[in-house]
């Protein structure tokens, strides 16, 4: 039974990071070779002002390095090895900038950018810069829990499509991006917490709407039989292949 009435997107997590090392170029390659339509990545700001893809606010967890990114140069975090801790067949990855991720993903390919670190002027800067420079800002999307940043960035640039992240149970999901005095391109909720009727209600009126993170099968077909309009997964090849059983 065809129940994928309209296919919602496969947005890797942090590229593939169940089956490579997250927010490496390896991990956001396979996520493309297995068909992702999209990819999800996490930035802060280095020492010297450059966005750099990571989850955490520093790089012990997922390098051989240590200490906090925004005390950090460019050149200082490209030492360090991203992949080995991982599996040793990915030692030699390095911690990504934005703007080579940029380079990386094919220009069809949604790439969902999301703020980790606080709103400055030199974040903002640097992120219009490579969004211009690369013609990005059509298929990107940016993401943030702080929907302050998001607020900033789209005053300064009207046409940035704003994604608003949240982990809470609430009353009215569309109102709350009514609420937020911006003009909201998708909502990101713990996939949990959303019902079919609030992501219906929220399609209906406009909004895109990417649960995360859903990588139990299980989870992923509630997800799509909820309408849901695009899937963070760290497993885009599974979430494929469901959905090619599917329809
Ligand atoms: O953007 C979805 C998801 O990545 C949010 O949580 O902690 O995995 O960045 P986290
Ligand atoms: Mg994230």
């Amino acid at each position: 039974m065809n129940v994928v009435q309209n296919r919602p997107l496969v947005i890797g997590h942090r590229g593939a990071a169940g089956e490579a090392p997250e927010n490496t170029l390896a991990s956001f390659a396979l996520a493309v070779k297995q068909g992702a339509d999209g990819v999800e990545l996490d930035v802060h700001l280095s020492a010297d002002g450059e966005l750099i893809v990571c989850h955490d606010p520093t790089v012990n967890r997922t390098t051989d390095g240590a200490g906090v990114i925004a005390d950090q140069t460019v050149e200082q975090l490209r030492r360090l090895d991203a992949g080995r801790w991982f599996d040793e067949k990915y030692a030699g990855e390095h911690v990504p900038t934005l703007e080579e991720v940029f380079r990386l993903i094919p220009p069809e390919v949604m790439i969902n950018v999301e703020i980790k670190c606080p709103y400055s002027a030199r974040l903002q800067m640097r992120l219009f810069e490579l969004l211009k420079l690369y013609d990005r800002l059509e298929g990107t999307v940016v993401s943030s829990f702080n929907h302050k940043i998001l607020h900033s960035l789209q005053a300064a640039e009207p046409a940035l499509k704003v994604g608003l992240l949240y982990d809470a149970n609430l009353v009215d999901h569309r109102r709350m991006a009514e609420l937020s005095g911006m003009n909201v391109y998708s909502l990101h909720p713990y996939h949990l917490l959303i019902d079919p009727e609030d992501a219906a209600d929220a399609t209906a009126h406009g909004l895109q709407v990417y649960p995360f993170t859903v990588n139990d099968e299980g989870q992923m077909h509630r997800a799509v039989k909820a309408g849901m309009s695009g899937i963070i997964t760290d497993y885009p090849a599974r979430l494929r292949s469901l959905l090619e059983r599917l329809t």
